[in-house]
């Protein structure tokens, strides 16, 4: 079996973020969130792997990610020129596929799953699609299906305005040969993409046999920036060790699950798990609180933060108000005077937000 990840795209609802850098890197406790979804494909036994990008990111994705050694995997880099939609990825790939059955993982999702059981129950029941899915509050942002008793998907619409059930479809599916010969049946949706829930539904017609299965930990779509927010406390709270390389003063005090990078300096601090600090960072008269994810080279004087994601090479300093519920993209500077500050003074991109609350 081979592996599908797609990673193209635009990544509009993370914007800013997003106008610098594909949004399947930005990093989920200190880690891209792509990698993580490579790391369960690769546990489930899968290591022949193609990762779709698009034009403008791919670059990035490609330097970032490599070969696939460091994963003990093999990875294709498979360009899309246009987001034309996930079936369009797929028929791209058909190459990279040939007539291999294949997990497709979508790159901007986290789940707590083992695809194991998913591979292996796809495999059992020798079926044509398999489908993960997942009760929500909000489904109609999603792809939404309508299943019967035994978990045979009856119906599936994209993002419906009265969605028939609760049931989301997650970010990961499995898929026969079959699956390419309905791509090639199907026409672009109302929004110009080639849909693969179109693709599902048409094996569903034919008939074919598709399936779902109920996603039993979490699952996050990384999207927006709560979301990203989420991710990041979920990760830290369950899969964050000690590990303290960097140097941390006598005057400072470390609580908690708490890593530290090599490089690091940390002078009159107080951290309180879980929290993740990078590399050659420079920490000073801060106090950093619980669900904060620092990345690599970070400068942090005089401020407080908690539950918030710093991006490299951000600079914050002489914020006496805490920073709660933020992601500070990288390089971005955020500075305040010592004495109480008589202008605001701004050079914010598109796109940002700035809440003085
Ligand atoms: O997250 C789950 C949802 O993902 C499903 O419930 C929906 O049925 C499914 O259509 C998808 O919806 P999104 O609106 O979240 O898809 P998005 O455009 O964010 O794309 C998902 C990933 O696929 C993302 O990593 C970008 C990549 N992508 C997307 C398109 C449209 C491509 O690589 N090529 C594309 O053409």
């Amino acid at each position: 079996m081979k592996a599908l990840i797609l990673s193209g795209g635009k990544g509009t609802r993370l914007r800013p973020l997003t106008y610098t850098g594909a949004k399947q890197l930005v990093p989920v406790a200190n880690k891209p969130i792509l990698w993580y979804g490579i790391e369960a494909i690769v546990a489930a036994g899968i290591t022949d792997i193609g990762i779709i990008i698009s034009p403008e990111t791919g670059e990035e994705i490609k330097t970032k990610t490599g070969s696939g050694d460091r994963f003990g995997a093999k990875i294709t880099y498979i360009i899309q020129d246009q987001p034309l939609g996930l079936a369009h990825a797929v028929k791209v790939a058909q190459p990279f596929l040939e007539d291999s059955p294949f997990l497709m993982y979508l790159g901007d999702n986290l789940v707590e799953s083992d695809l194991r059981s998913l591979t292996e129950r796809f495999k059992e029941r020798n079926l044509d699609a398999l489908t993960m899915l997942c009760a929500v509050s909000n489904p109609s942002a999603f792809g939404v299906a309508q299943v019967d008793e035994e978990g045979r998907v009856l119906q599936l619409v994209e993002k419906p305005k009265v969605p028939p059930s609760n049931l989301a479809l997650v970010g990961i599916y499995l898929f026969s040969y079959a699956v390419h010969n309905a791509i090639a049946n199907i026409k672009p949706s109302p929004r110009g993409e080639l849909e693969i829930t179109d693709a599902i539904q048409y094996l569903i017609d034919e008939p074919k046999k598709v399936e779902s299965l109920q996603l039993q930990g979490w699952w996050l779509d990384t999207g927006k920036k709560d979301d990203l927010l989420e991710a990041n406390r979920i990760i830290l709270d369950t899969g964050l060790q000690t590990a303290v390389a960097g140097e941390v003063d006598d005057s400072s005090q470390v609580i908690g699950r708490v890593q530290i990078g090599e490089g690091t300096k940390i002078i009159n601090c107080t951290i309180r798990g879980p929290v993740i600090i990078g590399r050659d960072c420079h920490l000073e008269n801060c106090f950093i609180g619980p669900y904060s994810s620092v990345a690599d080279g970070v400068t942090l004087i005089d401020a407080d933060l908690e539950h918030s994601v710093v991006l490299q090479g951000a600079k914050v300093t002489g914020i006496q108000q805490r920073i709660v519920d933020s992601v500070i993209g990288q390089r971005a500077q955020l500075k305040i005077a010592p004495q109480r500050p008589k202008a605001l003074r701004f050079l914010i991109g598109d796109d940002s937000q700035i809440e003085l609350i």
